[in-house]
This record gives C-alpha cells, sequence and structure tokens, in this order.
C-alpha cells in the first residue's frame, strides 16, 4: 500500500473490526517499532510506553468502566453527535471486551501545566499513535481511539492494569484486523478552504 493511500484512507474503524481473529504479538511489536519513528519534542524522548491489553478478564473490566462512562456521555450530549458516528461509536463500546486488543499509549510523566508544555507533550504522544494507526491500516488492521475509560475512570483502570501513578495513560485504542480491506477518504474541508498565504485569511496561492 503506497503513503498516498495509507494516509488518506486510514478511518476510524469501529464497525468493520474482526473481533474473532486474533492479533499476534509480533504484528503489534513491528507497529510500535514503526510508531517509535515518531517526531518527539526534545525533553520528551523515551517517555512514551504501549500498554498492549489482550487479556480477556482485564479487557472486560476495562470495557465496563467504558460503557458507563459512554453511556452518560450519549445520554446527555448524544444528540449533538452525527447520528452514523453515534451508532458505530455505540457498537464499539457495546463489543468492546471482544476486541482483540486494547493499546494504551502512556507517557511517563503527567502532563504539565503551561499551554507550551502541553503542546509538547501531547505533540509528543500523537504523531506515534498516528503512526501506529497507519501501521496498523498497512498490515490489514485497523483501529478506533476510544477514550471513554480514562474520562472518569482513569484511577480504576491504571489499578487494574498496575499503571504507576505518575504514569499518564494518554488514551485507548481499539485494534483489530477489519473485516473488509477497502476504507475510502472522508469528507473533510478542501485544502484551499484552509490554507492561507503569508497572512491569516489570504487563500490566493502567488504563483
Ligand atoms: C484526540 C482524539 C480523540 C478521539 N476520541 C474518540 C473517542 O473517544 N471515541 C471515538 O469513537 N472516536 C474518537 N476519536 C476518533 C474520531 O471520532 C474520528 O477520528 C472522527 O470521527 C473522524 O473519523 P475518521 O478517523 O474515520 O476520519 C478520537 C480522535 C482523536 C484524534
Amino acid at each position: 500500500m503506497d503513503a498516498e493511500t495509507v494516509l488518506t484512507t486510514t478511518r476510524s474503524v469501529r464497525r468493520k473490526l474482526d473481533l474473532e481473529r486474533e492479533v499476534p504479538g509480533a504484528v503489534l511489536a513491528d507497529c510500535v517499532r514503526v510508531a517509535q519513528q515518531a517526531p518527539v519534542a526534545g525533553n520528551m524522548a523515551g517517555q512514551l510506553r504501549w500498554l498492549l491489553v489482550r487479556d480477556a478478564g482485564l479487557k472486560s473490566k476495562i470495557a465496563e468502566y467504558t460503557r458507563e462512562t459512554a453511556e452518560a456521555a450519549w445520554a446527555r450530549f448524544g444528540h449533538l453527535i452525527e447520528e452514523r458516528t453515534l451508532v458505530s461509536t455505540q457498537h464499539l463500546v457495546r463489543n468492546l471486551a471482544r476486541v482483540p486488543v486494547l493499546a494504551i499509549p502512556c507517557m511517563l510523566t503527567r502532563p504539565p501545566g503551561d499551554e507550551f508544555g502541553q503542546s509538547a507533550y501531547f505533540g509528543s504522544a500523537y504523531p506515534a499513535i498516528w503512526s501506529f494507526q497507519l501501521a496498523l491500516r498497512a498490515r490489514g488492521l485497523g483501529s478506533s481511539i476510544c477514550g471513554y475509560p480514562l474520562r472518569d475512570h482513569e484511577a480504576e483502570v491504571a489499578a487494574v492494569l498496575g499503571i504507576p501513578e505518575d504514569v499518564m495513560p494518554v488514551t485507548l485504542l481499539a485494534v483489530a484486523y477489519t473485516t473488509q480491506p477497502d476504507f475510502r477518504a472522508a469528507a473533510r474541508p478542501a485544502a484551499e478552504d484552509v490554507t492561507y498565504f503569508d497572512t491569516w485569511g489570504n487563500g490566493e496561492a502567488a504563483g
């Protein structure tokens, strides 16, 4: 798969995850190897760890926390979410325990208080997380970020998985082989509508 295809067709896969097919540890390790090549702020180098949860009992506990938070959020804010996304997210959350792998990228320190520091901190995690998702896609797997359990139940999730207090689980990704090979580019604002040249608001490209 060429770079352009991987970059434009790596979607959040929720309904087309193969819940029956096991994901070998070696495949996951290979994707982490790719993710380790992502850019990182100088003071954040070496901070990221990947906790890959495959144990059924552990996944089931995390799934329970996820469902509790998500169902409460949907009851309050479900009407604000696009119907298609809501249905797909609900499917994932309600089947999370059956997803072969729950990947939790963690930083070895807690986030700093200032905005510049936070930019470097999260900016040193998400490029690697995205590289991991791209590497999965290139190998026939799919993923979706599903951060709900870490919103209200971070401490409980950390206790279940033995994550130390000073370590930050940044997010959680559901990972599995996909039940179909083809995914399309998403509808997004056109490049010319979101690009300015030289000064804010100037969409005219000179030359
Ligand atoms: C920082 C971040 C957090 C996200 N959190 C969630 C989440 O908690 N649950 C979920 O279903 N999707 C989550 N997503 C995925 C987005 O919903 C998804 O990217 C968006 O719907 C666009 O779809 P696409 O990824 O297929 O292009 C998250 C994505 C990002 C970048």
